[in-house]
């Protein structure tokens, strides 16, 4: 590992994190900002003056360069064709794939095809599918959560319909990796695709020139940290061209009549953007990327992996007094094909599970952020927690939107977990963050723990 590097590159950007003690691991959640992005963002700010893109004025034009050079670096980074992708921004993933949901051609007879384990923005396409009589059709997930049986699924899907097919490049829940030539046997099976790379981007290459989905939905926050509210549709040229959405707004026409009510909508990506652009977040996108460029997606990479096969390794290694294992991992327990993100329970010396609040609870206090529940992945944790079709049913059919909480469906779902504990390790963690992690874990140890220097940590308390 790169120790060195990444060492002084938190020092340099992050000094953050240790100047206030803090350990963050939900990278998965969102990616943390450098300060030389603040700092290029500033700069940039302090010596333009922008005013509302679209127009021919000299402010407005300056904001419009300002967005086209970014679309351009979005382009250049994902290594995509101009001639093949255009950049549609939008406010995040979640907005990304509602333009798809909206406009996409559903029709009866035609399908959407998706994996279980996938974020709620995806799943809810499915409304759309419905509401125009496509089929909806799940994947669920096999061994360690990972995609099994895809052949038997993609067949079968009517030619001349449209049908669609949405996975994640990553799981937000499990860390598990989708291989990405899914795509070309996707298409060969007649179905457009989504790929979901919200949480793969922020630790890896993604090459559009090598794997061509029709869409590709990404959230800058989770990359770089800043800005927020700035994210994109990455679509297919020829396939944005058959979408049709069902509204107009300032910024996607052409032309609009009031007196003979028509409207002539742009034939660009830019008929997906409404209103006025985030134009100042938008400028700030590059600096974002050149980050990431400076310091190197691969490296990256193998940082986040590194310290992530460590993580797991103690993570496992960890047994109560009576040789019980601590730790329940769902999805993979090796680094084959899975990012930095893990997903867990504790388990107490008989093998029940911890409360994941109280885990949550003790990392609080030590100024750990971590992140439990479902993570919007319910497909996953339905499969990670094996409920059982009739029972989760049940609980939710006796469930309103009122009378909901995590306790009254954890007390009807009885012996099943009602939520997980994920970390996720990033470009600014270091062994100090996972050092800490693992002695909150180890406070719940029934004989206590043994800290790096030796002396025993008591057990924090009993695990009722
Ligand atoms: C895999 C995945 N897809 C989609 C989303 C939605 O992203 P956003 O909330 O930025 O729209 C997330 C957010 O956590 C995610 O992890």
């Amino acid at each position: 590992m790169d120790d060195a590097r990444f060492e002084e590159l938190r020092r340099r950007e992050f000094s953050r994190l240790d100047a206030q003690g803090h350990v963050y691991l939900d990278y998965t959640g969102a990616g943390l900002y450098s300060e030389s992005q603040v700092r290029a963002n500033a700069e940039m700010l302090c010596s333009s003056v922008l005013g509302n893109p679209h127009s021919r004025n000299p402010t407005s034009l300056a904001a419009t360069t300002l967005c086209e050079d970014a679309r351009t670096r979005v382009l250049e980074y994902f290594n995509a064709d101009p001639d093949q992708y255009e950049v549609v921004f939008t406010l995040n993933s979640s907005g990304a794939l509602k333009l798809i949901g909206e406009a996409f051609p559903w029709e009866p007879g035609g399908r959407f095809l998706l994996t279980a384990d996938n974020h709620n923005s995806v799943n809810g396409l499915r409304e759309f599918a419905q509401a125009h009589g496509a089929d909806v059709h799940y994947i669920p997930p096999g061994p360690e959560l990972r995609l099994s049986g895809l052949e038997e699924y993609l067949a079968g899907a009517q030619r001349g319909k449209h049908n669609l097919f949405a996975f994640p490049a990553q799981s937000n829940f499990s860390g598990v990796k989708y291989p990405l030539d899914i795509i070309e046997a996707a298409h060969e099976h007649g179905y457009y695709v989504v790929l979901d790379a919200a949480a793969f981007v922020p630790t890896n290459p993604l090459d559009l020139r090598r794997y061509a989905p029709d869409f590709v939905c990404i959230s800058f926050y989770k990359m770089f940290g800043f800005p927020t509210g700035v994210g994109v549709l990455l679509a297919r040229r020829n396939v944005l061209g058959e979408l049709r959405r069902p509204w107009f707004a300032g910024g996607t026409v052409r032309f609009v009549s009031a007196q003979n009510k028509m409207h002539m909508q742009h034939v660009t990506g830019r008929a997906f953007e409404d209103g006025t652009l985030n134009y100042l977040g938008i400028a700030a996108v590059p600096a974002g990327l050149d980050f990431l460029d400076e310091i190197g997606i691969e490296r990256i990479n193998a940082h986040v992996m590194g310290l992530t096969e460590e993580l797991l390794g103690d993570m496992l290694a960890l047994r109560h007094g009576n040789g019980a294992p601590m730790v329940r991992i769902y999805g993979p327990e090796t680094m084959q094909m899975r990012g930095g993100t893990i997903a867990f329970n504790l388990l107490d010396p008989e093998g029940g599970l911890v409360d994941f609040r109280m885990v949550e609870q003790r990392a609080n206090d030590a100024g750990i952020s971590l992140r439990t529940g479902f993570f919007c992945n319910p497909g996953a944790a339905e499969f990670a927690f094996e409920y059982p079709d009739a029972d989760a049913f049940r609980c939710i059919k006796q469930l309103t939107p009122e009378t909901f909480n995590i306790q009254v469906f954890s007390d009807c779902m009885s012996d099943h977990p009602v939520g997980a504990v994920r970390a996720s390790v990033g470009i600014a963690s270091n062994r100090a963050d996972l050092a800490r992690m693992m002695e909150v874990l180890c406070s719940f140890r029934d004989t206590g723990c043994e800290s790096e220097a030796g002396s025993v940590l008591p057990a924090l308390a009993t695990v009722d």
